[in-house]
């Protein structure tokens, strides 16, 4: 058995399968403290839920630790939060009311449902592009689901709904990557600080330039609306919007397909119904809760504040375990069992409250639709050899995942 004591987010064994860990957590106390990370770890379903939606005595400035690579007190030395607040751009997933609230309100409009749906055929098009590409490279023995399906389209929908040329994916790519380095609380690497320094000068250039001209995309509409706002965002906001699209929104669903098909492979059963027109919506919905692309989050105690049996002291760390959470038994009696019929439960792939996922509509349907044209164009499509997992304790999902199709 493995004892909660013996929990950290940044142990390889806990990144390889941490469902077995968090099991362990849920029977201990409401937050446990694990001194040599310096973090508070919660991982009940209703604790979570909770602190998710207590911003006011939950601060996300915290996630600004992870910008300097200090998840944990192991991988970086931690800076006072508070101090570092004041000299970084505004970021909406970093920032706690009222600066959320003006933030949340002025890049809103764009993912709604409704604005998201416009943008149906061309991620149809494009994930029928991808897996075009995918049945290509099998003819080569080369199938890849990450790489040719999962990796390029959000990649793709993002440049495109950005309005950026489609040519400049392999350079979305390494600033991607170079952020997702920066997310998983890792210290920089001299190549990937150079990565980021290209990618903020291009988007200055890009915001300059849609400034001066607006088109029909997302950035231009986000420029629009807050100049109409009467309270407009600086350029260096702006910029750090873009990138915050790149690192929410890329690696994320890349992720979730990873995950569903690892599942998918699994559950033969399952898979066989969904490749048989089974309704998409809930199957994804089922995949973000049982094996969820981000697996927790990082708040700052504002207060000494009691949770459950705990009273966790102002300035704490404390992580929301969103993967633990999801599989809680309180609120899924089989939440170990992958089942794309269960009753609809709101879960918290998403995260819930004022920093529920601003992509939310936007992941879901370029999952969908990849799944629906993966089944559409291939009669077969089967494990080659072992997916790779990446190691990391934020995010959760494959670098590499080979296979065998046969298009229909
Ligand atoms: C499967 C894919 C995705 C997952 C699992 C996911 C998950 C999440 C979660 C858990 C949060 C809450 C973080 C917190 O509470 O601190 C979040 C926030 C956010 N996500 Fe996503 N996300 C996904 C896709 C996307 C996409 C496609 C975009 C945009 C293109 C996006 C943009 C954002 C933004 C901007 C925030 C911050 C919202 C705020 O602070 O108000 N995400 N996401």
């Amino acid at each position: 058995m493995v004892r909660g004591i013996d929990f950290s987010p940044i142990d390889a064994n806990v990144m390889a399968d941490p469902y077995p860990y968090y099991e362990a957590l849920r029977r201990g106390p409401s937050v446990t403290y694990l001194p040599d990370d310096d973090l508070w770890v919660v991982p009940g379903f209703a604790d979570v839920w909770q602190i998710a939606r207590t911003p006011e005595s939950f601060s996300s400035k915290a996630l600004r630790a992870l910008g300097i690579g200090a998840i944990s007190a192991r991988t970086g030395t931690r800076p006072d939060i508070r101090e570092l607040d004041a000299r970084a751009p505004q970021s909406l997933i970093a920032s706690d009311p009222p600066d959320h609230t003006h933030l949340r309100r002025l890049v809103s409009r764009p993912f709604t449902p409704r604005a998201i749906g416009t943008l149906t055929g061309e991620i149809r098009s494009i994930a029928e592009h991808v897996v075009g590409d995918l049945i290509a490279a099998g003819e080569r023995g080369e199938a890849d689901l990450v790489h040719q399906v999962a990796f390029p389209l959000p990649v793709l929908v993002i440049a495109a709904a950005l309005g950026i040329p489609a040519e400049m994916r392999d350079d979305f790519k390494r600033w991607s990557n170079a952020l997702v380095g920066r997310l998983d609380g890792q210290p920089l690497s001299q190549e990937a600080t150079a990565d980021l320094g290209e990618m903020i000068t291009y988007f200055g250039q890009v915001v300059a330039e849609r400034t001066a001209n607006p088109g029909d995309d997302l950035i231009s509409w986000i420029i629009d609306g807050s100049a109409a706002s009467g309270e407009p965002l600086a350029p260096r906001d702006l910029v750090s919007f873009c990138t915050l699209l790149l690192i929410a929104g890329n690696e994320t669903t890349t992720n979730l397909l990873g995950n569903a098909y690892n599942a998918f492979f699994q559950h033969p059963d399952q898979f066989e119904s969904i490749r048989a027109g089974a309704d998409l919506g809930p199957v994804v919905e089922e995949v973000l809760r049982y094996d969820s692309s981000i697996q927790g989050i990082l708040r700052l105690a504002n207060e000494d504040v009691t949770i459950g049996d705990v009273t966790v002291p102002r300035d704490a760390v404390v992580m929301i375990l969103f993967g633990s959470a999801n599989r809680d038994e309180r609120r899924w009696p089989d939440g170990h069992r992958f089942d794309i019929s269960r009753e609809p439960l709101d879960h918290l792939g998403f995260g819930s409250g004022i920093h529920l996922c601003l992509g939310a509509h936007l992941a879901r349907l370029e999952t969908v639709t990849a799944i629906d044209v993966l089944r559409t164009r291939l009669a077969h499509i089967e494990p080659r050899s072992e997916p790779t997992r990446f190691a990391s304790s934020i995010l959760r999902g494959f670098t590499s995942m080979p296979v065998q199709v046969t298009p229909a």
